[in-house]
């Protein structure tokens, strides 16, 4: 047997220590060989939980089982891992200090097929192993890494367009994660509020934030969905103290009712994640005689978040906002006079990647006039993830595409990294893929005539006047 101990201390509380180290996810983040881990069991961390790593060896990979069968909160976790070659015990205590938490990490490797015999020979190579490991694990804990900004790979992706539309793939996504930085931070007592929260990446990202404290009040429309929303994130984290608020986000008038609900309640925000949305494919008006795609995905974010201004804004914390838009965007030129389509030229696609373009637009003024109220704003598109949304939508992309769609986590990743990590809360009016900063602009055509990005906001407000004088239910 070779048994490796290493001691760190880090400045952060022994909850956050714990539950970084507990959340086995993790390790990717701080152990070098460590190349992917996935939760394989149900439920929210704790005894019994069980991941999947693998582990590069050499030149080779190999895959270990763990789980947890010790959870002492706060103070002890065991994992026991089991491989082909070797098992591992980890044993890990954490200890409240004047400075921090100490932790002590101790790992018990059990070789088979007579690699015991080579123990002399490997030890060496486990002691430096192990002691990169922790020191991983203490940078992890104890540093803010820099915002990150675009890598010259994707910079060179883009200017060829074709790779850079490549990666919305699930490959995009995996050739981001050797490059990302550790996100140990929890949002405990952080209000975020995410619209769409029911289905696909609304529903990923809920999950995700539950996982990581935040206080969540989720935007959804159909009040039957409710209680499988509950159910799905109390089965994955534990937790049902959620908010939920229910609202048609394509009526204005729905809009005003829920903002007004979440200004009585007057509790400050930190988080507003803009997700819901759909693609139409069928022109259509909504009941107060707005094109649907507008409404939806451009007027309904714009006023809700203008809305909720008081509390988002002059916080001590700062706050962030989140907008999600698409890759479709890359396709059209933001024109005011063509943001609603009429009913004989309609292409859902079109009208969609329209919305998503001034959305875009709309992030960069707001991350601009904003900037003095402590509020960032950043719009984020997920590449292309394989969700309820694009299923019911886009059913011949999907089959063509699906072996090379993300998963709605993969997708929802950037949502979450926004509204999580420390770093991001630096950076304020750009667009995100993979975490890396990306360009509005794939083809030079797409940018806007002067004068187009200034009359955005004074157009939606006389969109939104229109629907105040046409629509009863919203006087
Ligand atoms: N998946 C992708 O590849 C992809 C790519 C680019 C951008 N996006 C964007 O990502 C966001 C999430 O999409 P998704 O793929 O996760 O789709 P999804 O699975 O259909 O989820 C969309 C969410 O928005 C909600 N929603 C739709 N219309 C609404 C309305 N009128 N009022 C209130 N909520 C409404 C849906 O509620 P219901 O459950 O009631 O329908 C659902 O919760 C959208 O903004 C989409 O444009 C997705």
């Amino acid at each position: 047997m070779i048994s490796l101990r290493e001691e760190i201390t880090v400045p952060r509380s022994v909850e956050d220590c714990f539950r970084y180290v507990a959340d086995f996810r993790s390790v990717t983040e701080w152990d070098a060989t460590a190349q992917r881990c996935q939760k394989v069991s149900q439920g929210p961390i704790g005894l019994g939980s069980a991941f999947e790593v693998d582990c590069r060896v050499g030149p080779t990979s190999i895959t270990l089982h763990y789980e947890i069968t010790e959870y002492e909160p706060w103070a002890t976790i065991v994992l026991v891992g089991k491989g082909r070659f070797f098992d591992v015990q980890d044993t890990i205590t954490f200890t409240e200090t004047d400075d921090g938490t100490r932790i002590v990490y101790c790992a018990d490797f059990t070789y088979r097929w007579g690699l015991e015999r080579l123990e002399g020979q490997l030890e060496a190579g486990m002691r430096a192993m192990g002691a990169e490991s922790l020191a991983g694990l203490k940078k992890a804990l104890s540093e803010k890494p820099a915002a990150p900004a675009i890598s010259a790979c994707s910079e060179r992706a883009d200017r060829w367009v074709v790779p850079g539309i490549a990666m919305f793939s699930r490959w995009g996504f995996k050739r981001s994660l050797p490059q990302r930085q550790p996100v140990s931070q929890y949002l405990d007592g952080q209000h975020v509020v995410v619209t769409g929260a029911s289905s696909g990446l609304g529903l990923a990202t809920s999950v995700a934030l539950a996982e990581a404290g935040a206080d969540l009040t989720l935007v959804i429309r159909d009040p039957k969905k409710s209680a499988a929303l509950l159910d799905t994130i109390e089965a994955e984290t534990g937790r049902r103290d959620i908010n939920i608020e229910l609202a048609d986000l394509s009526l204005m008038a729905h809009v005003e009712a829920l903002s007004a609900r979440l200004l009585a309640q007057g509790k400050p925000i930190d988080v507003l994640i803009n997700n819901a949305g759909a693609l139409f494919n069928e022109y259509g008006l909504t009941e107060e005689g707005l094109e649907q795609s507008f409404a939806l995905l451009l007027l309904s974010p714009w006023q809700l978040t203008r809305n909720l201004l008081p509390l988002l804004a002059d916080h001590e914390r700062k706050c962030r906002v989140i907008n999600v838009v698409s890759g479709g965007m890359y396709t059209e030129q933001l024109a005011c006079n063509r943001l609603i389509m009429e009913p004989d030229d309609y292409q859902g696609a079109r009208a969609y990647a329209r919305a998503k373009r001034a959305l875009t637009v709309v992030t960069e003024l707001w991350a601009e006039a904003w900037a003095d109220r402590n509020i960032t704003v950043n719009a984020m598109h997920p590449g292309w993830a394989d969700t309820p949304g694009v299923a019911s939508a886009l059913p011949t992309f999907r089959s063509i595409t699906r072996r090379i769609l993300r998963s709605p986590e993969e997708g929802a990743d950037t949502i979450v990294w926004l509204a999580r990590a420390a770093e991001a809360g630096d950076i304020t009016g750009q667009l995100y893929l993979d975490r890396e900063p990306r360009t509005p602009y794939l083809l030079e055509k797409t940018r806007e005539a002067p004068g187009e990005r200034e009359g955005l906001e004074a157009f939606l407000a006389a969109q939104l006047a229109l629907t105040e004088t046409e629509t009863p239910a919203a006087a």
